[in-house]
């Protein structure tokens, strides 16, 4: 685990599941099997969870955000959502960049940059999310597609602010597909990545910066990853939906540090 985390950063991405009542059952339950947990719980939720969810995680370390936003401060964007609504609603982070969005709603990275500029005039942490395509991948493109991403999501924006990004490498070729990355291959993609922040926000800036990993986690994969790489958390999809297997993976994650610890 790096400098940037001293805790794991556990973030559930819920994607278009859940009602605002299935929403609350599960947080209900969530917060207080947490509330010691060593290990930053955060869930990334449906727009129309956020207010009624972040009304029940106050006071708990349970943190809520949203899974995208607009980059405009308001106007006439039919569908769209901005920041300050997400804020106000309770949201404090956002996903930005999801391989889902890039790929279904065709989101570039200039859109996504300007969406980090507008997360961080708004307070929001932003969670910038890249990763390689199976093609990308298989022509060995890795290196060169996940630091273009990184330079493209980021331009223009003072070091001295990121402070508090998180980046989840997500190689779209591991997302839904039980086909994780494992604690080899992520230990060398989260070197190229925290080399190539240093190199782009400097020593001081790079090393408060979080990376994460995701796609494809579950309780096992989870535990061997942490283990065995020098990432900072995880940003867990499906297994995210069920109390059971999210819990698993939180607090096996705060295993992880317990034994670091010894
Ligand atoms: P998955 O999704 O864990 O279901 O593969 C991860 C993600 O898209 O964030």
């Amino acid at each position: 685990m790096s400098q940037a985390a001293p805790r794991p950063l556990i973030i559930g991405n819920w994607k278009m599941y859940k009602t605002i009542p299935e929403a609350i059952e599960f947080v209900k339950k969530l917060i207080p099997i947490i509330a010691s947990s060593p290990s930053e719980v955060y869930l990334a939720v449906p727009f129309t969870t956020i207010h009624p969810l972040s009304e029940e995680a106050k006071g708990s370390s349970l943190v809520i955000g949203a899974q995208n936003m607009n980059d405009a401060s308001e106007g006439a964007f039919t569908g769209e959502i901005a920041a300050k609504m997400l804020t106000q609603a309770g949201a404090q982070f956002v996903v930005l960049g999801h391989s889902e969005r890039r790929r279904l709603f065709h989101e570039d990275n200039g859109f996504i940059n300007r969406k980090v500029i507008r997360a961080l005039i708004e307070g929001l942490r932003p969670v910038l999310c890249i990763g390689e395509s199976q093609e990308e991948h298989d022509e060995k493109r890795t290196e060169e597609i996940v630091k273009n991403q990184l330079k493209e999501c980021l331009e223009g924006i003072n070091p001295i602010n990121l402070a508090n990004l998180v980046v989840a490498y997500e190689p779209v070729w591991a997302i839904g597909t039980s086909n994780s990355a494992t604690p080899e291959y992520m230990q060398n993609i989260q070197k190229v990545i925290r080399e190539f922040l240093t190199e782009l926000l400097g020593d001081k800036n790079a090393k408060k910066v979080a990376v994460l990993y995701g796609g494809s986690l579950n309780p096992k994969n989870s535990k061997e990853l942490l283990q065995n790489s020098d990432i900072d958390g995880l940003l867990v999809g499906g297994a995210s939906l069920s109390l059971e297997t999210f819990v698993e993976i939180v607090n096996d994650s705060c295993k992880q540090i317990n034994e670091a610890a010894k």
